[in-house]
């Protein structure tokens, strides 16, 4: 059994997913100029793996026997992509730091799959933040 500690940080996990995923879609969608393109291609492309992270938390949480709820930040994001990717690079380190938080977790109360798994999604946003700084140059 897992303990609440670990429920409720698999829950911050997946609503910090939701919101991002959300994010980049429509910070991908509203990016316009040839010189954003990449920038634009980045955003769409990362919504997949973000649904992904998100997908496997929902599904990890109810096999622990706690229950996924959604409350995701919804603030519009910034409309200057250069904001847009400080924004996100500061996000995905986060969101780094919070993986290896609930792997150390995992490992604890003997989870190994879970601990493998975040120990990935961690390395998964820290790819993420270094392909939006090599973006911003
Ligand atoms: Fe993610
Ligand atoms: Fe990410």
């Amino acid at each position: 059994m897992a303990s609440a500690e670990l429920i409720e940080g698999l829950n911050h996990a997946l609503n910090r997913e939701v919101s991002t995923f959300l994010r980049y879609m429509l910070q991908g969608a509203s990016i316009k100029g040839a010189q954003w393109a990449p920038a634009r291609e980045m955003y769409l492309g990362e919504v997949t793996d973000e649904v992904g992270h998100a997908l496997y938390l929902a599904e990890k949480i109810v096999m622990l026997g706690g229950t996924p709820m959604l409350d995701p930040d919804l603030t519009p994001p910034p409309s200057d992509v250069r904001k847009m990717l400080e924004n996100d690079i500061a996000q995905e380190q986060i969101d780094v730091k919070g993986y290896i938080k609930l792997a150390e977790l995992a490992d604890k109360e003997g989870l190994a799959d879970l601990k493998l798994r975040m120990e990935d999604q961690a390395a998964d946003e820290a790819g993420h933040a270094e392909a939006m700084q090599r973006l911003l140059g």
